[in-house]
């Protein structure tokens, strides 16, 4: 290789660990979720246990409904009828629970709740996991948002890791952090510090209902096209209620005899 090219590879190089550097330390850009999140598209959220994942999925969902008339659903794994209709009675009629992907609606939301549960890692080679491996391809040709909702990404199906428009982080704890995807830990961590910011350096149990309220409602957002942090809050949607923050550990205790 002559000088001249060494040169220009050195610079590339180092303007690529400028930007990536850039995206890691600035402060993330205010935005809403209207700005922020594309209408088609995988989005996956992760976060500690309570902090407001599966209410910011249905946060989004129903602001896109109010906004572009977006139908959505739940998707879960195969489960009684009667549980089915169990978490149906908790939501709108725009919001249908369906277990199977053929009914995913075009133009709509998918939120994939606890994916961990339903696209595990090791279950990659499985018939599921390899249903989920266009998944960007199945988004953009029918115009569909696909949410996956997971603790952290490691137990994660890494198509859908690879595949992801953007990453949104709730409060995560130190943990998730170590035990992140080696990709993903930079960006677990950045989210870690961006929380203790805004509890201002508390412990969680020492933080006010007013500062935990707070800390629930926002969210630290990674858009991998423009490859920058943006930060939004969210409130919970009209319907939520508590047991359908509770449904996914019923959930859970339900298909275990299934
Ligand atoms: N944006 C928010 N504003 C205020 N409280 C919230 C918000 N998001 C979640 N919460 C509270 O936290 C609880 C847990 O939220 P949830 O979305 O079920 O957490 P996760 O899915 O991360 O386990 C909710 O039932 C609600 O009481
Ligand atoms: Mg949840």
């Amino acid at each position: 290789m002559t000088k001249t090219l060494q040169n220009k590879l050195k610079k590339w190089r180092e303007s690529h660990a400028d930007n990536y550097a850039h995206t890691l330390l600035d402060t993330p850009a205010p935005t809403t979720i209207l700005r922020f999140v594309p209408k088609v598209g995988v989005i996956l959220i992760m976060g500690d246990l309570g902090m407001g994942k599966s209410a910011e999925a249905h946060a989004i969902a129903e602001t896109l409904h109010k906004a572009y008339h977006k139908p959505a659903v739940i998707h879960l794994p195969i489960i009684p009828d009667r549980f089915k209709n169990k978490v149906q009675a908790l939501l709108p009629k725009w919001v249908k629970v369906v277990t199977d992907r053929k009914l995913w609606p075009k133009g709509g939301v998918i939120i994939i709740d606890e994916a961990a549960q339903q696209a595990h890692a090791r279950r990659t080679q499985s018939k599921e996991a390899i249903e989920l491996d266009n998944l960007l391809s199945i988004a953009r040709q029918r115009e569909q948002l696909i949410i996956f909702i997971s603790h952290h990404s490691r137990k994660l199906d890494p198509n859908i890791v690879q595949q992801v428009t953007q990453i949104h982080w709730k409060q995560p704890t130190y943990a998730h952090q170590l035990f992140e995807r080696d990709e993903m830990q930079d960006f677990s961590m950045r989210a870690f510090d961006f929380f203790q910011i805004v509890r201002k350096g508390r412990p969680w149990k020492q933080c006010t209902q007013a500062m935990q309220r707070t800390v629930k409602a926002t969210t630290l957002a990674l858009d991998m096209q423009d490859f920058r942090f943006a930060t939004f809050k969210n409130k919970v949607a009209s319907y939520w209620s508590e047991n359908l923050s509770c449904i996914f550990k019923d959930i859970s205790e339900v298909t275990k005899g299934v």
